[in-house]
């Protein structure tokens, strides 16, 4: 017979911040609670480089798996793709990366000699020590190194400003292995650098970070169209993993600050402690890539729909999410501080799928008795979930760690146990309490688990 489990009573989730938490209570957290650590710092730092430690590389995993299973699994019309990061050179001639992917630069002439984003910047005085500050000069902003042993010009190559030219280049290959018919999707997940002139705010602007993006191939007719359809598209998939709908907003960008590549581009915003700030970026890129490719390379890229009898280069719509900007959104979102018996209690409130850990299993002490039977729940329990054994402090200690590290359920295997065969399942949110047989415990997880994800999902 197919078990129901009563969910817990208190629904839907009720929070009590109203307002995104300031950045400092989440990199202490996140130092905490062994999400991201900062990169080498036995050896005193690396400027804004990051290191993911045990609970911050499950979280972002799961965004990066929620993004795939959204865009590639759940879809006929898009497929997926892991090209190298490093491409011939002539990949970032043609793109335009080598001429255009610029920032304008300004260095103070006065004491400091502090480098700053020319249109951060008002006027020519130093922010720093009131200084002059030089003309502007365009920076490019593509790391640069050499491949083989010998450093000259002709081994120059580069590491990857975005993941999407080894989809363009790609496309060829793509289309004709795939048998895919225009419009449809190519998407890829992984590494990009850029030397930012400003890189800050943690882990939101960095030099190394992670890329989720998908170029959408359509007839040019069709391109404004998508360009809407992919917009929606992306505002859902953050609504859909929890992120509040009233901290999110869509903005298209001025003439000005779109991208070399795009004819229209719109930003999905997040309303961060210091403002309002770009989580994805969709652009309407033409065919603006292949064009280039086609020309540089010799290569035909243009595709021939047979239905219509008709040759064309194929127009792009791209939407473009950062990894870990996507991870900092959704934790400054998930945090939320309620008064506590003693001291307040910091819960982060995350969807199910993307919390580090969605199971604790905790006896309530070590020793003889309750250890076998808890190492057995741990072993039923981690088959089908993301769990962690804890048997280290009170249970009280154990339970706000687990708040903390947004874990939804806890698992509590007590005295009872050994005569009952049954143990404690805590929810997060509520901290309501509910007793199920050893023997059900998966059964009732997964009901507990779909109520939690309704609940959140906006
Ligand atoms: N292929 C298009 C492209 O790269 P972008 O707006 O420059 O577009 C897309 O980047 C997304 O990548 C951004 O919305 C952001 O989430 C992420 N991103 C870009 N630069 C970043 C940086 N320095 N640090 C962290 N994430 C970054």
């Amino acid at each position: 017979m197919p078990l129901k489990y009563k969910y817990f009573e208190q629904r839907p989730l009720q929070r009590t911040l109203t307002e995104p938490v300031e950045l400092d209570k989440i990199v202490s957290l996140a130092k905490r609670r062994g999400f991201v650590f900062q990169s080498s710092e036995i050896y005193g730092g690396l400027g804004s480089t990051w290191d993911f430690g045990p609970l911050g590389v499950e979280m972002k995993r799961n965004i990066k798996d929620a993004w795939w299973r959204a865009m590639v699994r759940e879809r006929n019309d898009v497929v997926g793709l892991d090209a190298a990061i490093l491409m011939h050179p002539d990949v970032w001639e043609a793109s335009g990366h080598v001429g255009g992917f610029t920032d304008p630069l300004v260095q103070c002439e006065g004491e400091c000699k502090e480098r700053f984003r020319a249109d951060n910047i008002e006027g020519d005085v130093c922010p720093k020590c009131g200084g002059h500050l030089g003309e502007a000069r365009q920076f490019n902003l593509m790391f640069k190194t050499f491949m083989g042993p010998v450093e000259d010009a002709t081994a120059q190559i580069w590491l990857r400003p975005e993941t999407a030219q080894g989809i363009f280049v790609n496309f060829d290959n793509v289309a004709t292995t795939s048998r895919k018919k225009i419009p449809f999707g190519i998407a890829q997940i992984g590494k990009s650098f850029r030397n930012e002139i400003t890189p800050g705010n943690f882990i939101f602007r960095t030099r190394e970070f992670e890329q989720m993006e998908m170029e959408f191939f359509c007839h040019p007719g069709e391109v404004d169209q998508w360009f809407r359809y992919w917009v929606d598209f992306s505002m859902g998939f953050f609504k859909r993993y929890g992120v509040r709908a009233e901290f999110l907003r869509e903005r298209e960008h001025t003439e000005e600050e779109r991208p070399h590549y795009a004819s229209a581009a719109a930003d999905i915003e997040y309303k961060f402690s210091f403002g309002w700030s770009e989580l994805e970026t969709i652009n309407n890129r033409g065919d603006h890539d292949l064009v280039a490719h086609q020309e540089k390379s010799g290569k035909d890229l243009s595709y021939f729909d047979q239905a219509a009898d008709e040759r064309f280069v194929p127009y792009v719509v791209e939407p473009a999410m950062g990894a870990d900007r996507t991870m900092l959104a959704m934790l400054v979102d998930a945090y939320d501080e309620e008064e506590g018996e003693k001291e307040p209690r910091t819960v982060l409130r995350l969807h199910p799928e993307i919390a580090p850990m969605t199971v604790a299993v905790l006896p309530l002490s070590r020793n003889d008795k309750l250890t076998p039977t808890a190492q057995r729940v741990f072993e039923v329990v981690s088959k089908e979930w993301t769990t962690q054994y804890d048997d280290t402090q009170s249970i009280g200690r154990r339970y706000r760690r687990q708040d903390e590290a947004g874990t939804p359920l806890c698992v509590t295997v007590d005295f009872d146990t050994i005569d009952d065969a049954s143990v404690t399942i805590r929810n997060r949110d509520s901290m309501e309490q509910i007793r199920v047989p050893i023997e059900n415990v998966n059964a009732a997880i997964t009901d507990l688990i779909n109520a939690m994800r309704e609940d959140i999902s906006g």
